[in-house]
C-alpha cells in the first residue's frame, strides 16, 4: 500500500498526508528503536523530583516526532527517559510499516518489546507517548502496559499525529489500562512536535506540575 492509498482507506485528507510525512523527512525511520543494540540505549536515567513525585517518560517512536516531544517533556518535567523498543523492528520502508501495524492492529497482537523498567513501582506519574497509527496505539503499547504494572499510577498520555488527530489514542488507552489514573493528554501534529515548548509547559500546568 502507498501512502495515498493509506489515506484513501482511512478517509485522511491530502493536506493530512503533507502533515502526516513531515518530520519523518523520508520514509527511512530514525527512531532509537532502529539503532538500538542493547535494552534502554537511549534512555536518560536522570532521577529527578518534581514537587515530590518520581517520573518516568516512557516513549515509542517510528521517525522521530513523538521522540522530540518526549525529550521536551523530559526537559521541562526531569525524571527518567526510556524509549520503547520492538524486539523485531519496524521496516524503514514507510509502507511495509503501515501494513505491519494494520496486521497487529486487526490481530490485537502484542509485538515482544526490548525495553526494561527495572522498579516501576517507584514511580508516582508515567508520561507515556506513541504515535497515533490507524487511529490508535501502536500494539507495542498494549505490550509494554502489559509487562509492567501500571495499576494506580498517575498515566499522562502524549501522542503525535500525521493530521487525524487524536482519534482513539486516549479512549483506547482508557480501556487497556481501567485501573491507572488516566490524565488530560496533549496531543500535537508530528510537525509541531520539534517546537512544542509552549504546549508542554501549558500541560505540565495542568498536570500540577
Ligand atoms: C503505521 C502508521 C500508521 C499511521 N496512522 C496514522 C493515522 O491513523 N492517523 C494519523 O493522523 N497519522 C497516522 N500516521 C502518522 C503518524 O502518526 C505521525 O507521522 C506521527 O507524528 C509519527 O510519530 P513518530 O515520528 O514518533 O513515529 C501513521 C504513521 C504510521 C507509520
Amino acid at each position: 500500500m502507498n501512502r495515498r492509498d493509506f489515506l484513501k482507506t482511512t478517509g485522511i485528507s491530502l493536506a493530512a498526508l503533507a502533515a502526516m510525512c513531515m518530520g519523518c523527512g523520508s520514509s527511512s525511520a530514525t527512531s532509537g528503536q532502529t539503532s538500538a543494540t542493547t535494552v534502554n540505549e537511549g534512555s536518560k536515567q536522570v532521577m529527578d523530583t518534581n514537587n515530590g513525585k518520581k517520573i518516568l517518560i516512557a516513549y515509542y517512536s517510528y521517525s522521530g516526532n513523538t521522540k522530540a516531544l518526549a525529550e521536551e517533556i523530559h526537559r521541562q518535567a526531569g525524571g527518567d527517559l526510556i524509549p520503547i523498543v520492538p524486539e523485531t523492528p519496524y521496516s524503514e520502508t514507510y509502507d511495509v510499516t503501515v501494513a505491519r501495524a494494520k496486521q497487529e492492529q486487526q490481530s490485537n497482537a502484542r509485538p515482544a518489546i526490548k525495553t526494561a523498567i527495572p522498579n516501576m513501582e517507584q514511580y508516582d506519574m508515567v508520561f507515556l507517548g506513541y504515535p497515533n497509527w490507524w487511529g490508535s496505539y501502536p500494539m507495542l503499547i498494549a505490550t509494554f502496559a502489559e509487562k509492567f504494572n501500571l495499576e494506580g499510577k498517575k498515566i499522562a498520555p502524549f501522542f503525535t499525529h500525521g493530521g487525524g488527530g487524536e482519534q482513539r489514542c486516549a479512549s483506547d488507552l482508557r480501556r487497556l489500562l481501567p485501573k491507572s489514573d488516566i490524565q488530560e493528554s496533549l496531543c500535537l501534529s508530528g510537525n509541531s512536535a520539534r517546537s512544542a515548548q509552549g504546549e508542554v509547559s501549558t500541560w505540565l500546568k495542568k498536570l500540577g506540575m
